[in-house]
Parts: C-alpha cells; structure tokens; sequence
C-alpha cells in the first residue's frame, strides 16, 4: 500500500482517490500521528497545505523512518517542505500561481515523468516558489514562470512537484501518479471492488465467527452494501432492521422493503410512523425535530435488536471519510445542522462494533456494490436525509403534512425518471412551506399551500450549484402538482447554491 501523510490540503482526499482509481490501496494519516512503516507499505506520499513553509505555524512532520528509506514524492507544499528542510531556498512568488500551466521543459527518461507528453498541462496552486534546491536535487520539469515544477533527488528514492497530479486540469496527473505507485513502488494493481469482497468477506468471516450481528437498514447506498457484504460472509446470522418513521418518500418503505427481502438479506420491517408523528406533534424546530427523530430512532432499533436472542455486533456503514482524521487548518468548525442523527447508537447498546466500509470513499462503495449484484437503481439513488420529510415541512409536522408533501416529491422525481433528468441530479425533493398563498381555480378564489422544488449538482454535498432544468420539465411538473396534488396552488422553484444556501431548507 501507499501511505500519504496530510499536511490539511483540500486535495488530500483526492490524491488518495487517484491513487486507488489505479487499482492501488492507500490510506491518509495526519502529518503528526504516522504509524510505524513496515514492509507493507511500498511509497509514500505528502500532501499539499494551506500553510507556507516559512510561516512558524507550518506543519513540520519527522521523516526520520520515511525520507531514503521509502520512495517518496512531495506535492506543492510536501515538494516544498522537502526543498527548504534540507538545505534549499523557498521564497514567496513575485505573482501568486494559480491555475494552468504548461511544462516547457520535461526530463523523460526520468522514472517519473516517463509518457509525459511535449507541453503538458500542469495545475498550479501556490503562493511560494522553489528559489534554489538543495545538493543532489536536480530539475526534472518546468514551466515559463516556475523553474522548479519538479524535481528528483539523485541518490535516493525521493522526487518533487510543484503543481497537483491529482487534479483533472493536470492532462498527464494520472500518468505521473501511475509512474510513482506503479513503476517506482512497484505496488500490484490488484486492489478491485472484487478482491475487496474476496478479502473483506473472508476478514469478516474471521472476525465474526459465529456471533450474531445487527444492522440498521436505511434504504441508502451505504447501509445496503454493508447489508450485501455481511449477508455474503455470515448469512442468517446478520439480522438487519428497516425502521419507517412514516416521513420516507411515497411508497417508499414497501418498495425497499422487498428489494432488501429479494435481495436474500434478513430483514425485520418495523413499522413505528405512530411513535414518531406522536413525538413530532407540535414541534417547529429544525433541531428539535432533528434530536427527537434520533432519539426515538434509538428507542425503536433498541427495542427490536433485544428481540435478537444472543446479538453481540452492531454494524455500521460508516465510510473512510467519516473516520478519516482531518488536519484541521481552521479551528473546529461551527455546527449548521446536527446530521449523524444515530450517533449515539453503538455505545448505549453495548455491543462491539463492526464497520466493513469504513476504508471506502463513496464512489468506491457504490463500485462495490455493483460487483455485489446490487442493482444499479438502488446504487444509483439520491441522498436522502435521515430526519426525511422531516426536515422539508417546515413548521409542524401532521399526517396531512406528510401525505401532501409525499405527492408532490412523487411527481418531481417520477418526472425526472421519466424524462432522464434523475441521473444528472446529484440530489432532488420538495418542501413544504409555511406560507398560504391566493390562487383562482375556475371561477373560486383559492388560500392554500405553496411548496419549493430544489435539484443541485454536487459531489460531496459540502458545496451544490441549483440544476438549470429545462423550463419545459418545470412547467410540466408544476402544473401536474398544482392539478393532482389537493391542497397546493403554487409551486416555487429554489434557485440558491451552497454556500450560501444549504441544501435542505431546515
Ligand atoms: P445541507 O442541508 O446541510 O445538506 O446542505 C447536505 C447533505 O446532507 C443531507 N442532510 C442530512 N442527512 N441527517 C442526514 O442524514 C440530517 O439531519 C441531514 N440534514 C441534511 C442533505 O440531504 C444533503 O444531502
């Protein structure tokens, strides 16, 4: 495997993911806390940084175990890092670098830049410059304004670059990440969603024996494929529980339901929308709302897996950015919505807990799944809160609430299916405000709901840009609501990103 040690840079999680698209496992430690390297680990990587490494702050990391010893490669603040610590110079730049680039100079038979072609395009993104490289580092690519974009160290394992492979705009990123892991680690590209299942299954079934295990189902990406991957290793001692806290979308409790049951897994199907409508009454609050939905979420799974005779495992889809430990360049950051709503589970319950995704980015566990048979509509579905409708009722929440706002979403997202819109949004609902408007409807003046159409783009749901659907689908969409939908006479569309927006309006 690859280590790369975080020096707090927005790229961080990217580079591992480059590095694992070429089939390589790797894993991020913080720059202050590397474990002890053994022969597992073939190379290592360091990151970028916010930081300068002039500034006293700068995160300066021990290399005594790494530097000779590993192949190493530094990137923008971890290529500049290895110039200034051993006898270079790193100066600010006259003009800050940031954006495109193009290599002028490219040594090729250079292990590293090998296959890189005449003027490749590099991504710059940095305040200081390499001004003069310490004995033995020689030049291996520059750019008109940055002499030193990359470097080699002569007599040992270790290289530089300025800019950032992992990124697209790097044309030939993926070629010079290929060169590191690839022909200088000499790791196997062997790391697949198969061989993963292959060695998952088999650590699992190690680890598990045959105890018996509980898992929370949530009809999302993450829980599914855990459910699957367990499934495969301990069979029918895996119990998984669905709860429906009658605010999931229209249909949507059976439907999953049954994919689950079709899909092998043992799945216990509560039914607990009473308990929680009960405990919702009359609250307003969007964290309110959101700690009572957790609370009685605890409850009700707690009550059916004491049900389970002998149970001694809680599982969990967490995923490796859940638990990777961030270098956090900011300070803590303030709390905008309290999100992880089953947090409190594994430690009132007392069992030991088992996390089979935990070393998976999302994309990852969604390649995983595939390789599990899993079907691509159910890999392939949108976020989806765990507060639910919930959190798109804005005020109190009642039946007749729920039961209006699960029509409209019905309509919004069976009309992106129905004309290929569903793919192309990362994220889409509807919500119900707390506002009546004036309509007319044939001859009769109207008072009733309006609700707010939302679909983003994103990635990661940290930052979302509003879909420019067509105004055709809108229209469509919107008088269909209006005409189907018994209590609603206006519909909005939310044309806010985040920030500053947030996705959810509560
Ligand atoms: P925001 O509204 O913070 O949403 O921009 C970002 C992503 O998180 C989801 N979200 C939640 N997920 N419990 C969840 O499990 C929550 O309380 C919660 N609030 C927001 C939201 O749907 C979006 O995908």
């Amino acid at each position: 495997k690859i280590v790369i040690l975080d020096f707090g840079s927005q790229y961080t999680q990217l580079i591992a993911r480059k590095v694992r698209e070429l089939n390589v496992y790797c894993e991020i430690y913080p720059y202050h806390s590397v474990p002890h390297l053994n022969a597992d680990v073939k190379g290592v990587i360091l990151s970028g940084s916010p930081h300068s490494v002039r500034d006293p702050k700068a995160p300066v990391p021990d290399l005594n175990q790494i530097k000779g010893r590993f192949p190493l490669l530094g990137i923008c603040y971890g290529a500049q890092f290895l110039a200034h610590s051993f006898g270079g110079e790193v100066k600010p730049s006259d003009t800050r670098e940031y954006g495109r680039a193009k290599l002028e100079f490219i040594d090729r038979k250079n292990e590293l830049m090998t296959g890189v072609s005449d003027q490749s395009q590099v991504w710059m993104s940095h305040g200081d410059t390499i001004a003069q490289l310490p004995d033995k580092y020689r030049i291996i690519a520059s750019t008109a304004d940055v002499k030193v974009a990359a470097y080699e160290v002569s007599d040992e394992q270790t290289w530089g670059l300025q800019f950032h492979p992992e990124v697209y705009h790097s044309t030939d990123g993926k070629t010079i990440l290929f060169n590191f892991v690839a022909t200088i680690c000499g790791c196997k590209q062997d790391w697949t969603p198969g061989s993963f299942v292959d060695t998952t299954v088999k650590e699992l079934k190690t680890k598990l024996g045959n105890d018996k295990v509980v898992l929370g189902l949530s009809g999302g990406v993450d829980s599914t494929v855990a459910g699957v991957l367990l499934n495969k290793a301990i069979h029918d001692n895996l119990t998984c529980i669905f709860v429906d806290n009658g605010l999931l979308r229209k249909n949507e409790f059976q439907t999953v339901l049954d994919s689950y049951k079709h899909m092998g897994l043992n799945v216990i199907g509560v039914d607990a929308r009473k308990h929680f409508l009960d405990a919702l009454a009359g609250v307003s609050d969007p964290e309110t709302k959101r700690k009572i939905i957790g609370r009685v979420f605890i409850e009700v799974f707690d009550r059916e897996a004491h049900k389970i005779q002998n149970v001694k495992w809680l599982a969990q889809g967490t995923i490796y950015p859940d638990v990777i430990e961030s270098v956090s360049v900011n300070g803590p950051s303030a709390t905008i919505k309290s999100h992880h709503n089953v947090g409190g589970l594994p430690e009132e319950m007392n069992l030991k807990v088992v996390e089979p995704l935990n070393l998976l980015f999302k994309d990852e566990v969604r390649r995983v799944g595939k390789a599990l048979g899993i079907s691509p509509a159910l890999l392939g579905r949108h976020p989806f809160p765990g507060p639910g409708l919930a959190i798109r009722i804005l005020g109190d929440i009642t039946q007749e609430k729920i039961d209006i706002l699960q029509q409209v979403d019905h309509i919004f997202i069976q009309g992106l299916k129905d004309n290929e819109l569903y793919d192309r949004v990362w994220q889409a609902g509807a919500m119900l405000l707390p506002v009546q408007s004036v309509g007319v409807m044939g001859d009769e003046r109207t008072y009733e709901r309006v609700v707010a159409l939302r679909a983003v783009e994103s990635t990661d749901g940290m930052t979302a840009d509003w879909v420019h659907l067509p105004y055709e689908f809108l229209a469509k969409v919107s008088n269909d609501i209006i005409n189907k939908v018994k209590g609603v006479n206006r519909v909005v569309y939310d044309i806010s990103s985040k920030p500053p927006a947030t996705i959810e309006w509560e």
